[in-house]
């Protein structure tokens, strides 16, 4: 008899712990990507190259593997695919709708709204005059993207190019405009199991904010506990609104001051190592064992146990050609450091900071305290030196 098989779409290097969960549990692994060198692509069983978007070559991979399952672990754009091949397929996964209300943020605000729950005020955008009737402080963004990809905050910039870049990023080429909240921000990681969801870890965001918003960093725990009861509740509204009866999720929730405000949610744990090496320290959870488990019919329930301080920075040099890369060896060798990754080389060039897609690189730390760990990876990051020239 062969061994089953999961179906993993999206083989980017975020999703390689779930592969490697798979096959620890002996499951034959097959990916699709667009990509045809995404870091996945050799450690895969069977490998497709493929746009996550063309239903037609996805459908087609899946009925040859008939896989006992599919998933995407901490990528968003697939979800959307995952949805619909595990109801093609009859196997676990968000409803088509729900995949549609959480990576449609038009969609995903105008259920929030109807629900009556805490979301910013928006509207579609198409013009400047758009932007003119909304009023600020305001945030531009695509409907269909992630990584910050294209959110902007309206500033002096020309709103025209603000509104272009944005529906540049986006998968179905629109924007929205939203009312800016400041405050703190907040990620959830839970799982929903039976409608019925349990909350993992809360994580503080670090981002550039203004007028890019680039995660700069994640820490967990949350310092914010004394909110977390409000946050747990906030959240499980959100997933009921959206229609997630079961499933690994990543909520985004910044603390206004008129309360917590749901900035979105998507059907999938988060990327940027909160799943996938702050979960396991902070934690004690192995999410990735945990996405493959729900995506082959298990319930996934797990109880988390406290940890200790889990951190990650990533490295964010000027834009320009990189010209030294140094303190990479040395940060690695220090205690509390579980990884140090640079992912640029000499000669490469990197762009300005204005999304996760121009992040070069990222350390990950542990320590007694969250505040601990934030301190040594904030110090680690630091002490990695990537010398950027001016683009020539
Ligand atoms: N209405 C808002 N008010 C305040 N900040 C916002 C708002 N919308 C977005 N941001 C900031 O911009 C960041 C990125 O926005 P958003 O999460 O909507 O886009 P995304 O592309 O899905 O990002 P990611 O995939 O990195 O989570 C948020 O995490 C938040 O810091
Ligand atoms: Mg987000």
């Amino acid at each position: 008899m062969t061994e089953p098989t999961l179906l993993v779409l999206g083989c980017s290097a975020q999703q390689l712990p779930v592969i490697d969960a798979a096959h620890q549990r002996g499951l034959r692994v097959v990916g699709i990507d667009p990509d045809p060198e995404a870091a996945g692509a050799t450690v895969v069983d069977s490998f497709v190259v493929a746009d996550l978007g063309d239903h037609e070559a996805c459908l087609a991979t899946a009925m040859r593997a008939r896989p006992a399952g599919v998933l995407t672990f901490a990528a968003d754009y697939p979800v959307p695919m995952v949805a619909r091949i595990a109801e093609q397929l009859n196997l676990v996964g968000p409803s088509q709708a729900t995949a549609r209300a959480m990576t449609d943020k038009l969609a995903m605000r105008s259920r929030l709204a109807a629900a009556g729950l805490a979301t910013p005020r928006f509207a579609p955008v198409t013009g400047p005059d758009d932007v003119a009737v909304f009023g600020r402080p305001a945030v531009i963004k695509p409907t269909q993207a992630s990584g910050s990809r294209g959110v902007a905050a309206v500033d002096g910039r020309d709103p025209s190019s603000l509104i272009d870049a944005a529906r540049a990023e986006s998968a179905d080429g629109k924007a929205l405009i939203e009312e800016y909240v400041p405050g703190p921000e907040v990620s959830i990681e839970a799982v929903t199991i039976g409608g019925r969801t349990t909350i993992l870890a809360m994580t503080d965001k670090l981002t550039s904010g203004p007028p890019d918003f680039v995660e700069l960093g994640h820490t967990q725990p949350s310092r914010l506990t004394e909110r977390s009861g409000e946050l747990a509740a906030l959240t499980t509204k959100t997933l009921c609104a959206l229609g997630l009866r079961s499933g690994p999720s990543h909520t985004e929730i910044r603390l206004g001051p008129r309360g917590p405000v749901v900035i979105e949610a998507a059907a999938r744990f988060g990327g940027g190592c909160i799943a996938s090496h702050l979960l396991p320290i902070a934690a004690h959870i192995q999410a990735a064992d945990v996405a493959v488990t729900m995506a082959l019919g298990g319930t996934g329930q797990v109880e988390p146990s406290i940890g200790g301080g889990a951190a990650v920075r990533f490295l964010t040099p000027r834009g320009g050609v990189v010209r030294s890369i140094a303190g990479l060896d040395e940060v690695r060798g220090w205690s509390g450091v579980v990884e140090a990754v640079v992912e640029v080389a000499v000669g490469d060039r990197v762009g300005p900071m204005r999304s996760a897609r121009d992040r070069v690189g990222y350390v990950v730390a542990s320590g007694p305290t969250a505040a601990e760990a934030g301190l040594l990876a904030d110090r680690a990051a630091a002490s990695i030196t990537i010398e950027t020239s001016p683009r020539s």
